[in-house]
């Protein structure tokens, strides 16, 4: 079974997918950290994550990139939304995309065009979001535990410049894809968000 996950940053997408995976015994996929080790890439380069070409070149990151912790960083999250507005980007990292999704007996993938484009036929599509106010203030008290100081407008302000560049682009926008249910956690505490997840994967599943 291939269970698709979309949504914007600290939704609660990435911990309810690691849950799905557990739950259904799935290997996941981050996708986000491929195009945040594309974005640090092309910084250590010392490239131009806006140009294209710059951003084309650092598709081809070290493979140990993925381990490195700074792509957690909010830097690195914002120089990853600049890097994956180039459609060669996107290209570049499509293959590996669709054969982790296609590998046998399936998978969990999260990130922004799963269900749009990497893996349209998933069994299980889910469409994760939160009002900015909820997610910035998830995001603020992970960087406060983490001991990193930022004010909370700073955080909401960036998420929403974020998902402003993640759902107008032209190439493959942040979107609901159709088919795929919605699921909103601004009020649910992060139990209540998975067990509503898996149930409505459940729906899914019995519907198809
Ligand atoms: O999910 P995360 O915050 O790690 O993603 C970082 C950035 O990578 C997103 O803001 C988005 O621009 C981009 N991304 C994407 N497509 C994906 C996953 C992430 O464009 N499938």
């Amino acid at each position: 079974m291939i269970i698709a996950i979309d949504g914007p940053t600290a939704s609660g997408k990435g911990t309810i997918a690691k849950a799905l995976a557990a739950h259904y015994g799935l290997p996941h996929l981050d996708t986000g950290l491929l195009y945040r080790a594309v974005g640090r890439q092309c910084m250590l380069a010392g490239g131009n994550p806006d140009d294209p070409e710059h951003a084309l070149s650092a598709a081809d990151f070290p493979g140990s990139l993925l381990e490195d912790p700074a792509l957690r960083s909010e830097e690195t999250g914002a120089l990853a939304s600049r890097v994956s507005i180039h459609p060669g980007v996107r290209a570049a990292l499509l293959a590996r995309q669709q054969a982790f999704a296609r590998q046998p007996g399936g998978a969990v993938l999260d990130g922004r065009d799963i269900a749009t484009v990497i893996a349209p036929e998933a069994e299980a599509k889910l469409f994760v979001t939160a009002s900015v106010a909820a997610r910035a203030l998830r995001r603020w008290s992970e960087m406060q535990q983490r001991g990193e100081s930022v004010s909370r407008d700073e955080i909401e302000a960036d998420l929403a410049a974020r998902d402003e560049r993640d759902r107008t682009r032209a190439a493959a926008p942040l979107r609901q894809a159709a088919g795929a249910a919605l699921l909103d956690t601004s009020a649910l505490p992060i139990d209540a968000a998975i067990a509503a997840a898996i149930a409505l994967v459940e729906q899914q599943v019995a519907a198809r």
